[in-house]
């Protein structure tokens, strides 16, 4: 699987979110309900539904599958009221925690999801000894580096035209000792 696929957004949710914006549908939602847990099998419909509302070019139901099998892979999904709205996923490389995604379905964003995802599995790579984490982000994505640098996650170098359409990943690493 390929860590450096498409993360453009969906054109398609941008207008939906436009839409409800103008229609005034926009409105809080209570995340009181929100669960944080590891990725089953009976999730990776609903991460599927994720991925294809996020990316150009989504997981397929086959690859988040063999996730669950990977046991250097750990998965966490955001559900929220038996609905799966998010997720986040590393991999570990000896002791480093690699991202390999963070998610959220365009109709939930803003709500703290990302926030809470991140924050988790901050927390699950320390707990099981990681050392650091480390991400590739779109230069343009700046609503994901503003999460990352939430949890400590630091710009620390730029692989140039790593996107197939020649865009810059910035390089991001977090030192879990310094948090
Ligand atoms: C990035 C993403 C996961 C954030 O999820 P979210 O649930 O909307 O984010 P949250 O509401 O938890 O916000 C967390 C932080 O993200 C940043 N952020 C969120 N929305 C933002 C916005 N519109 N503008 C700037 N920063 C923003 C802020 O730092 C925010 O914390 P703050 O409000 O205390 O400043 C979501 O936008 C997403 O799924 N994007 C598409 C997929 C993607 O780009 N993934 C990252 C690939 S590397």
């Amino acid at each position: 699987m390929e860590k450096n696929r498409e993360n453009l957004n969906n054109p398609n949710q941008d207008l939906t979110q436009d839409l409800n914006s103008i229609l005034g549908l926009d409105t809080q939602l209570n995340t009181n309900n929100l669960i944080i847990r590891p990725m089953r099998k009976e999730d990776i419909e609903g991460v599927h539904m994720v991925e294809v509302d996020c990316f150009d070019d989504p997981w397929s139901k086959k690859s988040l599958m063999d996730e669950l099998k990977n046991n250097l892979a750990r998965y966490l999904v955001a559900e929220l009221d038996s609905v799966i709205v998010g997720y986040v996923g590393v991999w570990f490389v000896v002791d480093e925690g690699h991202i390999t995604n963070v998610a959220v379905h365009s109709n939930y964003r803003g709500q703290r999801i990302g926030d809470r995802l991140v924050e988790e599995m901050v927390k699950l790579c320390k707990s099981e000894g990681l050392v650091s984490m480390t991400l590739e982000v779109r230069s343009s994505n700046t609503v994901a580096q503003n999460l990352y640098r939430k949890y400590g996650f630091k710009m620390a170098g730029v692989r140039k035209e790593y996107y197939s359409d020649r865009e810059d990943a910035i390089i991001m690493w977090n030192q879990l000792s310094e948090l």
